[in-house]
Parts: C-alpha cells; sequence; structure tokens
C-alpha cells in the first residue's frame, strides 16, 4: 500500500516498519514490564503533536497528571497543547461498567469530536482482563476493534505478554486483531553479564516489513534502534 505513512516518531523502527504505520491501522506493542511500551506511546504521541495532529492518550495504568509529567522529563512542551490537541485521560481498570462503557460508547464519540489521528490505549490488557470469560472478552474485543476501524485515526494499542510465552500478548488476542505487532523483550547472552532489549515487527498487514531482531535503548529523551546491529 502507497502513500504517507504515519511515523512512530522512533528511527529505525520507522525504518522497519516500511516508513511507519498505514494511515487508519491499529498497531500493538507486546512486551513484559518495564521494556518500554509506555515509552514508545508517549513517543507515538508527541510524534502526532509535534506535527500538529489531534491525540487522545488513554492510560489504564497512571493518572493523567503523571503522563503529563513524563512527556515534560523528556524535554517536551506539552503544556500548549493540553485540551487543545493532546487528550489525556485515565481510566480505572477496576470498575468494569464504567471502563467498558468509556471505551466502547464514550471513546468512538470523543475520537470523533476531537478529530483525533492518533489514539494511544496503555495497556489494553487491563481493559481485557475485566471479562469474566474468554468467549466474553474475544467477541467483545473484536466488536470495539471493529468499531475502531470505522474512524480514521491510527491507533496504539499495548499489551503486557502472557505469564508463560514472551511471545504473546496477556490474553493471545490482540495479535489477531491488529493489523501490526510489534514485539518488545529482554534477551539475556548466555556469559549473562548484561540484558539487552530487542524488537521485531512480528507482523504487518499490507505492508512488507522487516523480519530482523534489532536490539534498542530507552533513553531519556528518546528510543534508539539500533537498525545496523544484530543482537544474536
Ligand atoms: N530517564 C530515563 N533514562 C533512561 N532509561 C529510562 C528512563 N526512564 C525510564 N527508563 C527505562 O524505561 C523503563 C520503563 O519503560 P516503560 O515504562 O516505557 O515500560 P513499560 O513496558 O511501559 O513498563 P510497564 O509494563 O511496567 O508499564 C525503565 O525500566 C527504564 O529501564
Ligand atoms: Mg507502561
Amino acid at each position: 500500500m502507497n502513500g504517507e505513512r504515519v511515523k512512530m516518531g522512533i528511527m529505525g523502527l520507522d525504518d522497519m516498519l516500511g516508513g511507519g504505520l498505514i494511515p487508519g491501522s491499529i498497531c500493538s506493542i507486546i512486551g513484559t514490564y518495564g521494556t518500554g511500551k509506555t515509552t514508545f506511546s508517549l513517543e507515538f504521541a508527541w510524534e502526532g503533536l509535534k506535527k500538529g495532529e489531534n491525540v487522545i492518550y488513554i492510560s489504564l495504568e497512571e493518572r493523567e497528571e503523571r503522563i503529563v509529567t513524563y512527556m515534560q522529563q523528556k524535554g517536551w512542551d506539552v503544556k500548549p497543547y493540553l485540551n487543545r490537541s493532546l487528550y489525556v485521560i485515565k481510566l480505572d481498570p477496576t470498575d468494569f461498567n464504567l471502563a467498558n462503557n468509556r471505551i466502547k460508547n464514550e471513546l468512538p464519540k470523543l475520537i470523533e469530536e476531537v478529530k483525533a489521528h492518533r489514539v494511544v490505549i496503555d495497556p489494553i490488557s487491563l481493559f481485557e482482563d475485566l471479562f469474566t470469560t474468554d468467549f466474553e472478552r474475544r467477541q467483545e474485543m473484536f466488536r470495539f476493534v471493529e468499531g475502531l476501524r470505522d474512524k480514521k485515526c491510527t491507533i496504539m494499542m499495548t499489551s503486557e505478554t502472557d505469564r508463560d510465552n514472551v511471545f504473546a500478548s496477556r490474553h493471545a488476542l490482540i495479535e489477531y486483531l491488529s493489523d501490526t505487532v510489534i514485539l518488545l523483550r529482554y534477551v539475556r547472552p548466555s556469559d549473562l553479564t548484561d540484558v539487552h532489549l530487542a524488537l521485531e515487527v512480528v507482523k504487518m498487514r499490507m505492508s512488507a516489513h522487516s523480519r530482523e531482531i534489532k536490539p534498542y535503548e530507552l533513553m531519556q529523551d528518546q528510543v534508539l534502534v539500533y537498525s545496523e546491529a544484530n543482537v544474536f
């Protein structure tokens, strides 16, 4: 598919994606704790803001102020964008009815109201946890994601990995629902001297992409993907 790509704002990774995400597509970032899911989401949001786009950032973990503080600590002046083109929303993942209503009913309306170009949900796995049966989760998540597809915005969802499988999301569901899947993980070399972070683009519908596993580092103000280096 040709045309302008939606850059994540992470050099090296955008190259691996063939220039960036496909506009209007859904991307999931899957990784265990501390691998940088929130950092990648913030980069994606900031990249949009810098381009004059409207961004909705839904956090199921951290309060609104914390998200804004994280961005400021990176040296990004986000205050002028707040509630003008950046909408940060904390969603309580313990109240099923409230979270369900806000995600399923209010979010699609908000996307239209503010004409969002980019939406982040970090992490969607806390929302998925709320369903009592696999059947209900599958059905509801499918409906939710299909509803988002009608919107024009590009969506990034993050998920923790499954406890027993670092290659799968917590409920092994969003990788099937997403167009693009990026996997983040720790790599522990056999000499056990230090731990590296490595990422791969596992899937990208309608696009060629890199299948290489590349090391990356989370820095104070940016993510560095070493696209010339090899992990193994
Ligand atoms: N200022 C910084 N400079 C360098 N590295 C940092 C800095 N801030 C955070 N990090 C690194 O980023 C990691 C946290 O990244 P992040 O919060 O994006 O991960 P996450 O995958 O969202 O984690 P969780 O699953 O706990 O939400 C820290 O463990 C640390 O290694
Ligand atoms: Mg996080």
